[in-house]
């Protein structure tokens, strides 16, 4: 079986390694040394002033809505993950949904404007498949009406914008280091912010509020992350450039394979280096997906409808219609991309689709 993704796993003796170290210590949580190495090392590797490690990419967003003090309505993207939108819900704020751009699959900022009411509090867009949003525009729109804004950055490990990693931007990125994910800790994630009083407020967040054994500074939550999660993040970032080059170096063959294939790519701004976390493909209609889906299923090849259903259309949201997504969402299919995958599973997969297409045109 091929599925659509698999973990990246370093050598056991690498991990065993520091997971001696933990015994040793007998510190397993709180804030420990290798938590504090792997905050250290991301920020060095990433160019970041500021990064919080903590449980999982979910309450990163949850941290950073509780954070910023968010209430009424937020502009936010229905093409994503539906933590995106869960989380919103989950902090009492009303997710309205924005359609996204055909091409870039990332909310439109041209229909940011005309959504904003006097509830409006904020912006909480989604780096689509790592591709990074339009920045620029949203922080024009943002500045023009006092609005926050959060990135869900969760797919952008190693994602560029203006030469700087996309989770510099917004005034909080959140991320998550899920072990589906490009980078991962097996169970993760991380805030961002270029802000040091809003780093404090989320560090007091992320640990129930604790100023001392028995003081606190504002509600909190358990937002930490363990030394095991931490011990596995270091060894994956001791391999993160032969992870970026290697699916630089896959989503290329699938391009060179997959010319002659009738379907669409997200486009990617001129000022954005994508980090291949993904290989989207938008086919021309749904028949044409679902032919190619079943295709490669019939052959124990397992991609995946993201993002599928939109989540305009989740049962807990306020009804919007999104065509754009509704759309994209019935076409779009990713294919399988991970370490291990090979060239030789690569050409399987992009053989079955051009087939399917070649029978479909006849
Ligand atoms: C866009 C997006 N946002 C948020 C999340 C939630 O992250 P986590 O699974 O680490 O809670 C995910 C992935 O799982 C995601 O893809």
């Amino acid at each position: 079986m091929i599925p659509v993704t698999e973990p990246f796993l370093p050598p056991r003796e690498q991990y065993q390694a520091l997971i001696d170290q933990v015994w040793e210590r007998n510190w397993l949580t709180n804030n420990g040394p290798l938590v504090n190495q792997l905050e250290l090392r991301l920020k060095r590797y990433l160019g970041l002033n500021h990064l919080l490690f903590v449980g999982n990419g979910t309450i990163a967003l949850q941290l950073a809505i509780k954070a910023l003090g968010l209430k009424g309505e937020v502009l936010t993207t229905p093409f994503s993950y539906v933590a995106t939108t869960s989380s919103l819900v989950w902090e009492g704020c009303t997710p309205v949904f924005v359609d996204i751009d055909p091409e870039t699959l990332n909310i439109d900022p041209n229909r940011l404007e005309d959504a904003v009411t006097p509830q409006t509090s904020a912006i909480l867009a989604t780096h689509c498949f790592g591709n990074p949003c339009d920045i620029e525009a949203i922080r024009t729109v943002a500045d023009a009406h006092g609005l926050k804004v959060i990135y869900d950055a969760a797919h952008c490990f190693g994602t560029t914008y203006d030469g700087e990693s996309a989770f510099a931007y917004g005034d909080i990125s959140a991320t998550s280091f899920h072990a589906t994910k490009l980078y991962h800790t097996v169970e993760g994630g991380a805030v961002i912010t270029q802000d040091p009083d809003l780093l404090k407020r989320m560090a007091y967040m992320r640990n129930f509020g604790h100023d001392g054994p028995g003081t606190f500074n504002g509600v909190g939550i358990n937002g930490k992350n363990s030394e095991m999660h931490a011990a596995m993040g270091l060894c994956v970032l001791d391999h993160i450039d032969d992870i970026l080059s290697r699916r630089k170096a896959q989503c290329e063959r699938y391009d060179a394979l997959l010319q002659n294939l009738h379907v669409q790519r997200p486009s990617v701004l001129p000022n954005a280096e994508v980090n291949h976390a993904y290989y989207p493909i938008l086919f021309e209609s749904n028949e044409a997906m679902q032919t190619a889906f079943e295709a490669l299923e019939r052959k124990e090849i397992r991609p995946r409808r993201y993002f599928w259903p939109s989540l305009s259309t989740l049962g807990y949201v306020p009804e919007a219609d999104m065509p754009v997504t509704m759309d994209v969402a019935e076409r779009v299919l990713c294919l399988p991309l991970y370490h291990a995958l090979t060239e030789e599973e690569q050409e399987m997969i992009t053989r079955i689709l051009l087939r399917t297409q070649k029978y479909a045109y006849e």
